[in-house]
């Protein structure tokens, strides 16, 4: 792709712009069709190439169009409690449906970690199964409050990666065993864009009697995700990254069976049984999952998570799933190329929507990219490339044009 200078901006012109692509870009009709139906939506693409929604997914109009409801609904009808109410179990219905949960089955939080800490302080943890096995592509969320147990007098046990950056299933095979509660997995690791076998997980945790969470952040809104056939106790997300929605708002779905054997004792009123009894004299969470919720819900990052969904849902996650595969594949041809290191493995079961690359130094990297209007992010001394449904084949030119230049801040093969 040429890199022409933008004229305003004294960065390299991108291409594509806001316009559905044309005949002859690059890119096959599975990297075309989808973000030339929905990238105006998001203006971000007019000014920038925007390759970094494992940070935070790009701001589309529908979503700033919530905000602006918010404000106006506010204004106009002061406190409509309510109305609020109503859309804090449109969002739990919205995160049922993204995974074919029961709404029942569903707390809405204002962080994973909120939902996930509600979880661990209700867990009931026999004499003899006082292990908490996390892997360690856990993000530190759910590594830290694993490790807070341990105040509690539980033990922790951490699954080590392997060399080619996954973590096979023998791993996991050698740390669950019989005193083993639940195992923490994530879906796609933050750092490196390693996808787990999480069927294989789920079938060795049952088979010992433990229990599964799956954290699956980096995950939902670009990978299918059905909670039956997936057969996890425990799953959490939220709505910043490719769910599209904002910061505060995420979900934990717990198991319908499970839900009144778990007793929270982080907790707030939002959990109780009868949340308008406000009766200070005893403590009776709700019977389904909400009693893992705290206060009054994050009303502003509903509407906003909620205008987010739909257009996931609008989408659809399996054409996502395989149009984000399109484009990992052109980005690690291309860094073949280039003679750099891929650190996500290469087997497409084996990852998401994230592709990180081995960096000499991944902030001078980031830095160098973004001024040349690429945004991107690193981890663990990698750049991290992660692509939506808006993303393009020609995004993806651009941003290996940007290597191209930067060719001495990556790590060789
Ligand atoms: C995999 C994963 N889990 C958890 C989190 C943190 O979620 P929260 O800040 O909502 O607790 C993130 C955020 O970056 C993440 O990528």
């Amino acid at each position: 792709m040429g890199a022409t200078e933008d004229a305003a901006s004294g960065r390299p012109a991108r291409p594509g712009g806001t316009a559905p692509h044309s005949v002859g870009s690059p890119g096959t009709e599975a990297t075309t069709v989808l973000p030339g139906r929905i990238r105006q939506r998001f203006p971000i693409f007019e000014r920038l190439t925007y390759v970094n929604s494992c940070s935070q997914g790009a701001l589309s109009e529908d979503v700033r169009a919530a905000y602006h409801a918010y404000l106006r609904d506010w204004d106009e009808q002061g406190a409509p409690w309510e109305y609020w109410v109503e859309r804090s179990e449109a969002a739990r219905g919205a995160f049922a449906r993204l995974i074919g949960a029961d709404p029942d089955e569903v707390a809405v939080t204002t962080s994973l970690s909120a939902g996930v800490s509600a979880l661990f302080s209700g867990l009931r943890f026999e004499d003899e199964r006082t292990t908490i096995v996390v892997s360690d592509f856990e993000f530190p969320t759910v590594g830290q409050i694993a490790h807070a147990q341990e105040l509690r007098g539980r033990r922790v046990v951490h699954v080590p990666e392997a060399d080619d950056a996954t973590i096979p299933l023998e791993h996991f095979d050698a740390a669950i065993d019989e005193h083993t509660a639940l195992v923490a997995v994530t879906h796609v690791c933050y750092r490196n864009g390693s996808r787990v076998d999480v069927e294989g997980v789920v079938r060795l945790a049952h088979e010992r009697g433990a229990l599964v969470l799956l954290d699956a952040y980096q995950a939902a809104g670009t990978i299918p995700l059905d909670v039956r056939p997936l057969d996890v106790d425990f799953l959490a997300a939220g709505t910043v990254k490719y769910l599209l929605g904002s910061a505060g708002l995420a979900f934990l779905y717990c198991r319908s069976d499970l839900v009144e054997g778990i007793r929270p004792t982080s907790t707030g009123w939002f959990a109780d049984q009868d949340i308008f009894q406000m009766d200070i004299h005893d403590y009776s969470p709700a019977a389904t999952a909400r009693r893992f919720e705290f206060g009054t819900p994050p009303v502003p990052n509903i509407y906003a998570g909620l205008a987010g969904l739909e257009l996931v849902e609008e989408i659809g996650v399996a054409a996502t799933e395989e149009h984000v595969r399109g484009l990992t594949a052109q980005l690690i041809d291309g860094v073949d190329d280039l003679g750099g290191r891929i650190a996500t493995p290469r087997d497409p079961d084996r990852r998401g929507p994230l592709v990180a690359i081995a960096a000499t130094d991944e902030h001078a990297l980031v830095a160098a990219l973004e001024a040349d209007g690429v945004v991107t992010s690193s981890r663990d001394g990698n750049l991290r490339v992660s692509f939506h449904g808006y993303n393009s084949a020609e995004d993806v030119e651009v941003v290996l044009a940007a290597l191209r230049r930067r060719r001495a801040l990556l790590v060789p093969k």
